[in-house]
């Protein structure tokens, strides 16, 4: 099931006199302060790029704004019909906030900016942004913003209704964006990474968005595996034998409940020439439908497990963008799946399982099945050799209650923790550095085996980083590491917001290839 797309491209004509259906400009909010000093009055204040326009309305533009409401606040639209005072039927003022002192504007308002004034504006099918995009070496972040704002806010998944909906618009269909140059090089190198990555974004949003019942591991496997040859990249499939056979303890013990037996899928990309010789490794959980196994979850919201897939989702997205932009390290993608359910053939509580690096884990609670099939793929990861292993995943509610449904936690080697929070900080898919502690660690001490899958006396402390803790047990002692706790930021159950649609929000699909082009420059 795929979403219809976005295209975009670059412009350099004078907005006002651009044959689109509407011209996206920005305002931003003005303090008291800027008031007093500026003696102007109104709150309002136009952004670079809207000259023109605002030259077209006989300098009332700002002034009609204010009349229809406008504060410049984050995030607010407010459409104005042009009534033939410049070539666009209709002027759309996109909130950017306060204006930025000197500095160029933040990249994660632009973004959003760009991406709500493009959702708002579904029904019409070409429209122009002239948002402010800086002269100076912060005019690829700005433009890059830019574009992937907009391609995400035009995301729309396909969905399943039987009759067409009369009352729905659909999404914008092309969308161009003013600059100072449109042959410029470097611009159009930007526009051609953001609609690769944001390809893979809202690809990863359509397979979490995909109901479970036609998602389950074969299928998914199967859509993964047919996408990535196309992309040109090397594909390895395990099936349930294989899975057996290879000692993949951990995949085979959660997908034994099903009917729709477990796969592990392995894509690999090989840069030309070697590249800088480096291996980055991307693990990602793929529960295709997370009942919670024998140890059922309540009803209650169950459905939303239907997302227990989105880090599988971000890392078989990313390795297609990785295929499109042709990174100079080497990376392989790991997809372990398996639909968690309770039968008579599932595993339970007391369940020794052997993984895949020859650790014996004691099951307690078989809702924590996400690590049993990471533990598996992380050490195969490692196993076939790698520097940098970045895992990621819905892995726990403790993810959400520590740090809400915005902000992943990151767990593993500090200095990759470091790199990852400043990819999220860039990209705006915040992630926060959170500790791996020793007394969590003792916690998990078992009776029989090597470690208990959660803290033995069930106790929830930690909740998050006893998953931190557990797959550390799986990665080699070279490799340096970083585990991404996606269980809030992979999904958006809320209304719409900036880019963001309901549902799944392709987090960290963005922030994965930021630290791939972070490993390729800089080691
Ligand atoms: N998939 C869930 C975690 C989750 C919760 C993701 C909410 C997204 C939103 C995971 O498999 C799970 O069930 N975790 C348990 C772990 C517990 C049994 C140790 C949890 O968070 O309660
Ligand atoms: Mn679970
Ligand atoms: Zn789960």
């Amino acid at each position: 099931m795929t979403s219809p797309r976005t295209t975009l491209s670059l412009v350099d004509t004078d907005p006002a006199e651009l044959a689109v259906d509407a011209i996206v400009i920005g305002v931003h909010s003005q303090s008291g302060e800027q008031a007093a000093t500026s003696g102007l009055a109104g709150t309002l204040l136009l952004s670079s790029g809207a000259e023109s326009i605002a030259a077209a309305f006989d300098g009332k533009l700002t002034e009609t704004l204010a009349l229809l409401g406008a504060t410049g606040g984050p995030g607010e639209v407010i459409k104005l019909a042009t009534l033939g005072t410049v070539t666009a039927p209709l002027v759309v003022a996109v909130g950017l906030g306060a204006e930025p002192t000197g500095a160029a504007p933040n990249p994660e308002i632009l973004r959003r900016a760009a991406g709500a004034a493009v959702r708002a504006l579904a029904g019409a099918p070409r429209v122009a942004l002239a948002l402010p995009l800086p002269d100076d070496a912060d005019a690829a972040a700005a433009l890059r913003a830019v574009a992937e704002g907009a391609l995400l806010g035009g995301y729309r998944f396909a969905g399943y209704k039987t009759r067409p909906q009369p009352t729905r618009r659909e999404p914008v269909a092309e969308v161009l964006v003013s600059v100072p140059d449109a042959s410029d090089a470097t611009a159009q190198a930007e526009v051609a990474r953001a609609q690769a990555v944001a390809g893979a974004v809202r690809l990863s949003r359509d397979w979490v968005n995909t109901a479970p019942n036609e998602l389950r591991p074969p299928a998914f496997a199967e859509v993964v595996a047919a996408a990535a040859r196309e992309a040109g990249l090397t594909v390895e499939v395990l099936d349930e034998a294989e899975l057996k056979a290879g000692g993949y303890g951990g995949i085979t013990a959660v997908g034994q409940g099903s009917e729709a037996p477990p796969r592990l899928v392995k894509l690999t990309y090989t840069p030309e020439g070697g590249g800088t010789g480096k291996r980055v490794a991307l693990v990602g959980k793929g529960i295709t439908f997370d009942t919670g196994g024998i140890s059922i979850k309540p009803a209650q919201g169950m459905w939303e497990m239907k997302s227990d897939m989105a880090g599988a989702a971000a890392v078989g997205a990313a390795m297609l963008a990785v295929a499109a932009l042709k990174p100079s390290v080497a990376v392989s993608g790991y997809l372990p799946m398996a639909e968690n359910m309770p039968s008579g053939t599932s595993y339970r509580p007391g369940d020794v399982v052997t993984m895949f690096n020859g650790k014996r884990v004691e099951v307690l609670n078989t809702d924590a099945e996400g690590r049993m099939i990471l533990g598996d793929a992380i050490a195969r990861a490692c196993a076939d050799g790698c520097d940098y292993l970045f895992e990621t995943s819905t892995l726990t509610g403790g993810q959400v209650i520590s740090l809400g449904k915005r902000i992943a936690g990151v767990m593993g080697t500090p200095e990759l923790c470091e790199r990852v929070r400043a990819a999220g900080d860039a990209t705006g898919e915040p992630a926060w550095p959170m500790p791996l502690p020793d007394d969590v660690r003792k916690g998990m001490d078992s009776d029989v085996a090597d470690i208990s899958q959660v803290n033995a006396g069930m106790d929830r402390a930690g909740h998050m980083l006893q998953g931190g803790v557990f797959l550390r047990e799986f990665v080699a002692d070279d490799v340096a590491w970083a585990h991404i706790d996606i269980a809030g930021p992979g999904y958006h159950s809320g209304e719409p917001t900036g880019y963001w649609t309901k549902g799944g929000t392709g987090v960290p699909v963005r922030t994965l290839l930021h630290l791939i082009d972070d490993v390729a420059a800089n080691g």
